[in-house]
């Protein structure tokens, strides 16, 4: 073979990346790289090794078989390697994973091999010696040659068993160790207690545990483990399938887990996994998906092994939930409450069979935590059906510091005010990304009650531009309508009817339908009540706003930004301009009646009214409702069947009346 000194300096520099990244990922559990991406770097490397075996260096990853071997315990070579174990991520891996099987026996290829199936558990390899019946030692799988003696430490788990039933000469016992999801939350929730680091996962989590330097801390955690198979055995211990050395295994006493089937046939096996995965939840530890074996031994010799995994067996994993890939810009989208949502746009990445393109980053102060930027190399995270999430910065791109949202509404240019943890756009009733809300809100029934423009007429009048904001509804045409699809002659009529009816509207349901934020119906009730019409709200000042009936200064802000906002005035005159005219039913001076300035509560069924009719007759009347009891209530309404609400004004000792006497007050 030839020289080839580029060659050599590749395979070089390969080695340290892969071995650099093996490091992160397994010591540091802080990837940087995808899955994917890793295994090209690994591909590319074994390629060339193959090609130049004389440049593969003696650290070459592809001399290990992964993880690595810390400093601070003593080495123990295990008798025969720890291997590890093929994956498959789809059914149709599993079933080439089946006819590989069966082509390398020179089987009938519609024939059935029979598989055992266990839980793939997600936690820490470990081998257990026991010697004439006794545990005398215990190590992690290292980088499956060497691992680390933490015999002390395993010494302190209660399913593993110091003597086994049987005074066997020598058994190596292979397992996972593991931290059940109830004590992994526990830890946490003490660590972040006493400010110390939180562990990513029970995995994690069991990996600290085995690694403690002092046993007592070990002891503490209240480690599990299941056994799942031996290294290699003395002929004392007879089986002929793996199923058997299991339940061998469970006759001497070592722990195994009960979720183990024997499938005759690869669609078994699959059937195991489909199964595994509806109880997943239900398990009190995780695990990451199946392993399936070839169940009889004398055939899992002839299949022997390849690359560091067994021919016969593969590991059928659940959906890999994160992957690390790279921000390419930030989008930021305006939801219909106007709140900014910043999005990240991925170089797309495979994540458990669907390739993410996107990822929310929630708002600004989550961008703020997370100090994330364009071109940050990120950890996304996807789950079940929600949308992504970027968890953190794993590399910190060119770009110093964090991404900022626009101070400009990026739907409509108009100013973005803080709110909270969130950005808002102001501009609630033009705003092109927030109109289909507020129109479909200002039509509602407690609104203007615009009886057919329910929430798919909107999005059609919005989309074909036949609406741009809440006033274009009463500048509709004769004809506009029926030009939609579906949308025939009569309904058309039927439409404009409930537009024309709603003209005629009450001031606070018209204040109430023009959907300022934290302004529901109560508080646009007292607004009419204490400023009268839009100009007395128009003209008050926060201050005002917010001390007039305690409604606080968040509140009373949201009052006042609102019309300050050019658009939003404009859009009110025109809806005067085309006749919406609401009335006001507080009392005029020299007009008198009970139930002006006066306060209501309701507890219990009325016989003839609803309790929205009872109430309308308040307000319209210039009343106020209450929602709870307070000293200052000046009726409690009891209907039949009044409740706590009824108690509380009996102790409070307040005026309370029937419905007959609500009729009279009303008749007024
Ligand atoms: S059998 C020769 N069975 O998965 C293969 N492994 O990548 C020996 N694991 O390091 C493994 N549950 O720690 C086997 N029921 C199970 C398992 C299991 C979890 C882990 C094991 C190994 C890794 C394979």
């Amino acid at each position: 073979m030839k020289d080839n000194l580029a060659a050599k300096k590749k395979i070089d520099e390969l080695t340290d990346a892969v071995n650099y990244h093996n490091y992160r990922y397994y010591m540091l559990e802080d990837p940087v790289l995808s899955d994917y991406e890793f295994d090209k770097l690994v591909e590319e490397l074994t390629e060339l090794e193959r090609k130049y075996p004389q440049y593969a260096r003696e650290d070459s990853p592809s001399k290990r078989v992964g993880g690595a071997v810390s400093e601070k315990f003593a080495q123990v070579k295990h008798n025969i390697p720890m291997l590890s174990l093929d994956n498959a991520y789809s059914k149709e891996e599993v079933v080439e994973f089946d006819k590989k099987i069966k082509r390398f026996l020179d089987y009938d290829m519609d024939g059935n091999i029979e598989y055992e199936c266990e839980l793939k558990f997600d936690g820490l390899a470990i081998e257990l010696i026991y010697q004439n019946g006794i545990f005398i030692q215990g190590s992690t799988r290292g980088d499956g040659v060497t691992g680390e003696d933490v015999t002390a430490n395993l010494k302190t788990i209660k399913t593993i068993p110091l003597k086994l039933l049987k005074d066997i000469s020598y058994l190596p016992v292979r397992g996972e160790v593991l931290m059940d999801k109830e004590n992994f939350k526990r830890l946490n929730k003490e660590r972040l207690k006493e400010g110390l680091p939180l562990f990513a996962n029970p995995r994690n989590a069991a990996s600290g545990s085995i690694r403690q330097l002092d046993p007592k801390i070990t002891a503490q955690r209240n480690l599990i483990m299941f056994a799942y198979g031996i290294g290699k055995y003395s002929k004392e211990i007879n089986f002929k399938t793996q199923f058997e050395l299991m339940n061998l295994l469970k006759s001497f006493g070592i722990n195994i887990n009960k979720n183990m089937m024997v499938a005759n046939g690869i669609k078994g096996a699959v059937n195991f996994f489909d199964e595994a995965g509806e109880k997943r939840e239900s398990f009190p530890f995780e695990i990451d998906g199946v392993v399936i074996k070839v169940n009889d031994v004398f055939l899992q010799e002839r299949l022997g092994e390849i690359s560091k995994s067994p021919r016969w067996a593969t590991a059928y994993k659940f959906s890999a939930k994160q992957d690390v890939s790279v921000i390419e810009d930030i989008e930021v989208s305006v939801g219909r409450t106007g709140i900014l949502t910043p999005v990240a746009i991925l170089n797309p990445v495979n994540i458990g069979g669907v390739i993410v393109k996107r990822a929310t980053l929630h708002n600004q102060d989550e961008i703020d935590k997370k100090n994330i930027n364009i071109e940050d190399r990120v950890l996304v995270e996807r789950s079940g059906d929600v949308i992504p999430e970027v968890v953190k910065v794993v590399l910190k791109g060119k770009r110093s510091g964090a991404f900022n949202l626009p101070n400009k509404c990026p739907c409509c240019g108009s100013e973005v005010v803080i709110d909270g943890a969130a950005r808002r756009c102001m501009n609630e009733l033009s705003c092109p990304c927030q109109i289909k809300g507020a129109i479909v809100h200002f039509a509602s029934k407690r609104a203007m009650d615009i009886e057919g423009l329910g929430e798919r007429i909107v999005d059609r009048l919005v989309e074909t531009g036949l609406i741009k904001n809440v006033a274009d509804i009463y500048y509709l045409k004769p004809g506009d309508l029926s030009k939609l699809e579906g949308f025939g002659e009569k309904s058309e009529e039927n439409l404009f009817n409930s537009i024309e009816k709603s003209k005629n509207i009450s001031y606070d349901r018209f204040i109430y339908a023009l959907g300022i934020r934290h302004v529901g119906e109560h508080i646009a009730s007292l607004l009419v009540r204490y400023f009268g019409n839009i100009n007395g709200i128009k003209s008050a000042t926060v201050q005002e706003l917010s001390s007039k009936f305690g409604i606080g200064e968040e509140i009373g802000s949201s009052i006042y930004n609102f019309f300050r906002l050019k658009s939003n005035i404009d859009v009110i005159e025109r809806l005067f301009k085309a006749g919406v005219s609401p009335y006001i039913n507080i009392v005029k001076p020299g007009e008198s009646n009970l139930i002006a300035g006066k306060s209501f509560i309701f507890t219990g069924a009325l016989n003839d009214f609803t309790r929205d009719e009872a109430e309308n007759l308040i307000k319209e009347r210039g009343g106020i409702i209450e929602k709870t009891v307070k000293k200052s209530i000046d009726y409690v309404v009891a209907g039949e069947g009044p409740g706590s609400k009824y108690n509380k004004a009996v102790k409070l000792k307040l005026k309370i009346i029937g419905e007959d006497e609500l009729k009279s007050l009303t008749k007024s």
